[in-house]
């Protein structure tokens, strides 16, 4: 059987794009002489993700998934798929599975090995009526987080006025919803016209494009009475924002900082007020909560039957098209969960 995979063909300097990649034919191994242990799947659909953008480098941050290698299969990337042979217990063809191995059209993957701190392990879905997708956005990795992330900054509680940024994104517009549903007054941050209207006029949340206005004038027009709880997905300019607009002892989740993964740090310059402000400010992964998964899925699927969650994703059809995807994602032209369909 013939297939094919995308590798990194080149370390990108500043902004990533399709000449940083190559596509390889790749021989899989016949169904019938599949190694014990082992599953041959189908893949459906595979992530796009920011993070992956800080493992285009020669090192990645020290204590973050590893960097891809050149020239080399793009491991750790989490993707939904069809089991088409199984020599594994557990697995059976037509199972649609959860796994790691992504940015490929068909995986052999070893049943029962960890991957990504055990949330990229291979695993039986049932996706019910659920898109088989949702296990990549709201009811995968980007609910976890998502909800992981209000977990450690507020117990899951409500009643706060809370800023994320990127709240158009795969996660922020889950940290917008489920904190609305919590009860939180939510201030959202997104880089267009079109993005804001989305959040205000269909989420119900106030929002402002922070490519057109100040965030410190944003900020103060729509929460003066400062911010309890900041969800950050963007870091440098946002970050240091925010540490202007606390109100005393808020708290921050620091999710991520997208606006650094493809220039120089940025800052804050002001980290002084988190000390002046009595703050808490908590790094997090979603990968490493994973004990929060089912209850995440249970809760943002109720809220998806009631018509109280969304989740809008921006596909992209065929393999070759997920550097264009990342390209547009990081550069803000996606909307939702940024995704590549593979057939
Ligand atoms: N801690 C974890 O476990 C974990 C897991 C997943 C993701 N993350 C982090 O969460 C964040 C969001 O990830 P995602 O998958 O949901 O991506 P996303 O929000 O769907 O896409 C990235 C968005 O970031 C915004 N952006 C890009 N450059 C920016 C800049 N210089 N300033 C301000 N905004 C910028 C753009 O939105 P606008 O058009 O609105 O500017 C873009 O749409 C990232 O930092 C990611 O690394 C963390």
């Amino acid at each position: 059987m013939k297939s094919r995979a995308l590798q990194v063909a080149a370390h990108p300097r500043g902004e990533v794009g399709p000449e940083h990649f190559e596509v390889v034919p790749v021989e899989l191994p016949d169904p019938d002489q599949l190694a014990a242990g082992s599953v041959l799947v189908r893949n459906t659909w595979t992530s796009v993700d920011p993070g992956m953008r800080l493992r285009l480098r020669p090192a990645a941050p020290d204590g973050y998934f590893t960097a891809f290698d050149l020239h080399a299969p793009m491991d750790g990337i989490l993707t939904i798929g069809e089991v088409v042979a199984s020599r594994a217990d557990g697995f059976a063809p037509g199972d649609v599975v959860w796994h790691s191995l992504g940015w490929r059209e068909h995986a052999v993957v070893r049943a029962g090995e960890s991957a990504m701190n055990g949330v990229g392990t291979l695993r039986v879905l049932d996706p019910g009526d659920a898109p088989h997708q949702h296990f990549l956005g709201p009811l995968g990795p980007m609910g976890l987080t998502a909800y992981a992330g209000l977990a450690v900054v507020d117990g899951l509680s409500g009643g706060r006025v809370l800023w994320v940024s990127a709240a158009a994104g795969a996660v922020g517009s889950l940290v917008v919803q489920i904190a609305r549903n919590l009860g939180h007054r939510v201030v959202a941050s997104a880089g267009s016209d079109e993005k804001v209207a989305w959040l205000r006029d269909d989420l119900g949340v106030a929002a402002f494009n922070h490519r057109s206005e100040p965030l410190g004038e944003a900020l103060a027009r729509l929460a003066p009475e400062g911010i309890d709880l900041y969800f950050d997905n963007v870091g440098g300019e946002h970050l240091e924002a925010a540490l202007d607009a606390m109100a005393m002892h808020g708290r921050i989740a620091l999710c991520g900082s997208i606006s650094d993964y493809e220039s120089e740090p940025t800052g804050p310059r002001n980290i002084f007020l988190a000390t002046a402000k009595h703050l808490t400010l908590s790094g997090f992964r979603g990968s490493l909560h994973l004990d929060l998964l089912e209850e995440m899925q249970e809760r943002v699927a109720g809220w998806i039957r009631d018509g109280r969650l969304v989740a809008p994703e921006t596909v992209y059809d065929g393999l070759e098209q997920a550097p264009r995807a990342m390209a547009d994602m990081l550069a803000g032209r996606t909307t939702g969960k940024t995704l590549v369909r593979l057939g």
